[in-house]
């Protein structure tokens, strides 16, 4: 019988469908034959020990990595060999840890990476004068509304905290309009209070603008209580696909470390 979560979750959009992907680095199977959805405005977390095969399994579906065997769709339609800003222009952000962003370069400018705004009229269309002004004041107003505090934007990213890098980095996703985020231990290095702004951020995302989100890492504390479902990884093999309101601590554990029989 189906439980009533299962019910709501076959009612909602299938965003992302990975089947049967495989990647092997010589004899290590890193990921073997996963399959897995991620449905619309749904946080997904996934866990597992180190060389589980998370990141691996992010990286195919990046394009970061070529696949061994298995297929993606995204909305349905199968993706083609991809790369990080074919796959932004898709609707996909990835966060990793202080990756994504350009350093030496401010907020606005990141915000606006491969997509700038040029000056209106001859000034833009001819000599491609930046319309800074506009990034600016954009970068200011998404800010402001997603409640990211920032008190210099005009200061490269790298002189901004871990935490409020990934929040730029994930505001990003929302400007663009982008459906799914992915994040790999995304509050890793951070500090307790930073990783909360961090994790508030993801929920009113989620809440407010309807984005997926697959969420890597160690965390249980964190993936309980920001995950609507926990995939567990093991070897490179899905040995657990659990909805977090029922499920425990403790089961999870058991299925990271194989202890269940
Ligand atoms: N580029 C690579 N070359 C060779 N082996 C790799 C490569 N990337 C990953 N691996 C191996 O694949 C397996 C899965 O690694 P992966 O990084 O996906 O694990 P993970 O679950 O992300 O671990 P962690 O929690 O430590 O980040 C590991 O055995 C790892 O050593
Ligand atoms: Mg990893």
């Amino acid at each position: 019988m189906e439980n009533k979560s299962q019910k709501e979750q076959k009612n909602k959009r299938i965003i992302i469908e990975a089947r049967g992907l495989k990647k092997h680095f010589g004899g290590i199977r890193a990921v073997d034959d996963v399959s897995f959805k991620l449905y619309e405005s749904e946080i997904l977390g996934i866990v597992g020990d180190n060389g589980a095969g998370k990141s691996t399994l992010i990286k195919l579906i990046t394009g970061a990595y070529k696949s061994d065997g298995g297929e993606v769709f995204l909305n349905g339609n199968r993706l083609e060999i991809q790369n990080t800003l074919q796959l932004r222009k898709l609707g996909i952000e990835t966060v990793y840890q202080n990756q994504g962003l350009v350093e030496n370069m401010n907020a606005p400018s990141n915000l606006f990476l491969g997509k700038e705004k040029v000056k209106p009229g001859l000034l833009g269309r001819v000599f491609k004068w930046l319309d800074k002004k506009f990034m600016k004041d954009e970068t200011n107003e998404l800010l402001k509304k997603l409640n990211i505090e920032l008190k210099n934007f005009a200061l490269p990213v790298k002189q901004l905290s871990g935490g409020q890098q990934q929040s730029v980095t994930i505001a990003r996703a929302t400007y663009w309009k982008g459906k799914i985020t992915i994040l790999d231990e995304p509050a890793n290095n951070l500090g307790v209070e930073e990783q909360e702004k961090v994790l508030n951020l993801v929920r009113n995302l989620r809440e407010n603008h309807n984005i997926s989100f697959i969420m890597i890492t160690h965390n249980l504390e964190h993936v309980f209580g920001i995950a609507d479902r926990i995939l567990v990884m093991r070897n490179g093999k899905i040995v657990g696909d659990k909805n977090v309101k029922e499920t425990t601590r403790n089961e999870i554990v058991s299925l990271i470390t194989g202890a269940f029989v």
